[in-house]
């Protein structure tokens, strides 16, 4: 794999001389990139040393920068280690600046960033840091949780970098997370629901929820970029379509289980992500329904949907087809959940707590996978991450 290394300027730089010689020791090629403060700590040549290439350092340096150079190095790495992560640069990270080739770098690069920090203990309590770290995380950027102890200022607290071995430890466990799941998912077949559907009471009102179909769409953009063949069939949502996705845009639960009738036979697993409404109203007026100056009361008499999970589900062993559902609820999620699990004869259930600023809407998430034997509780993070979480649960899993 190619690890690009950045290292900023911090007494922990010296870390990174370990963390490169772990990275060649077990095969990998590895770039350095240092910031000018780093240069302050570290002779470039004892990364040149270890690493076997000359250090990379100036975004406008002719010679070294070969033209685009930061554009080559974004697109070079597999993975990006930032170690150590001032303050200083995380902020920069956050404002997305780009006034050094590293900060440059993280700005043209689409690879996974990650970061140890190495900061004096009140700066990483500053909240100025704290915000700075939570956007980042929110833009998928990993950051790694510094250590606690004596720190180089003389203060006692968390903020020193993580030691080398424990950095690379994380770093190889990602990358092999990300490979297996490529060589898992490449070329499976995935029909994913997401999104509200909107039931049309007459031509201008209709019964919806507050689904945004994020999480919908980061399991399908996950899965298209771990190389499943992706069909997304979605409700009415203001989301781009995920590169290489196919997308169906349906507007009620009858015009969605029509489109999964159309499109299941040919998939290997069917995630339905969508909350679909439960009943739609029975008899759409055709006319706008006039307020009637002296009727207080209106009724509108509803009928179930068909339960279109729980369909699919009764067809795949037919087809071989694995299908998983999720259960969002505002109580009692486990025991509601693991019943759905089996009722619908699903092969996993996401149990999503919702309600109250959670689940819905959000742009993170807390996940409980439920599949027939096992159970596994994600942290809260990215809808993204929960995406690929699910996607690397089903594949370990074997699901
Ligand atoms: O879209 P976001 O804003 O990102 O929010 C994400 C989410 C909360 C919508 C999502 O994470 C989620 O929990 N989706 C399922 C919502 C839901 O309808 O849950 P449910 O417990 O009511 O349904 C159970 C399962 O049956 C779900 O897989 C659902 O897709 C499916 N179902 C429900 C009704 C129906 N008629 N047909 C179905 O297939």
């Amino acid at each position: 794999m190619k690890i690009l290394i950045g290292v900023t300027g911090g007494i922990a730089a010296y870390k990174s001389l370990e963390l490169v010689r772990l990275f060649i020791k077990a095969q990998h090629e590895v770039q350095v990139v240092m910031t000018d403060g780093a240069k302050e700590f570290i002779q470039p040549l004892s990364f040149q040393a270890l690493s076997g290439k000359p250090v990379r350092d100036g975004v406008f340096n002719t010679e070294q920068e070969a033209g685009m150079g930061h554009i080559e190095l974004a697109r070079w790495a597999d993975l990006i280690v930032i170690a150590p992560a001032t303050a200083e640069t995380i902020a920069k990270l956050r404002m997305g600046r780009a006034d050094n080739l590293l900060t440059t770098i993280c700005l043209a690069t689409n690879k996974p960033i990650m970061l140890a920090p190495a900061m004096n203990s009140v700066m990483w309590k500053n909240e100025a840091t704290i915000e700075n770290i939570e956007v980042l995380t929110q833009r998928e950027m990993i950051v790694l949780q510094p250590a606690s102890g004596e720190q180089a200022c003389g203060e006692v607290g968390e903020g020193r970098m993580l030691e080398a071995q424990a950095i690379f430890d994380l770093a190889i466990e990602f990358l092999i997370d990300h490979t297996e799941l490529k060589k898992y998912w490449q070329g499976k077949k995935l029909l994913i629901t997401a999104g509200p559907t909107f039931e049309d009471i007459d031509p201008v009102r209709f019964i919806a929820n507050k689904s945004s179909g994020k999480m919908g769409f980061a399991i399908a953009e996950v899965a298209a970029s771990v190389g499943a063949e992706v069909t997304l069939i979605t409700g009415p949502v203001s989301l781009n379509t995920p590169l290489k996705v196919i997308r169906k845009n349906v507007h009620t639960a009858t015009q969605m289980f029509e489109e999964i009738k159309k499109q299941y036979l040919d998939a290997d697993y069917f995630i339905s992500a969508a909350a679909v409404a439960d009943y739609r109203v029975d008899n759409p007026q055709k006319h706008k329904i006039k307020k009637m100056a002296k009727q207080e009361n209106l009724t509108i008499e509803l009928v179930k949907t068909p339960d279109i999970v729980a369909w699919v589900a009764s067809k795949k062993q037919q087809h071989n087809l694995k299908v998983i559902g999720f259960a969002a609820e505002t109580q009692q999620l486990l025991e509601y959940a693991k019943q759905k699990l089996v009722n619908k004869n699903l092969d996993m259930i996401c149990a999503n707590l919702v309600g109250e600023g959670k689940g819905f809407e959000q742009q993170q998430n807390q996940l409980t996978l439920i599949s027939q034997s096992a159970i596994k509780e994600l942290n809260l993070s990215s809808k993204k991450q929960q995406a690929f979480e699910i996607l690397n649960y089903i594949a370990k899993e074997k699901i």
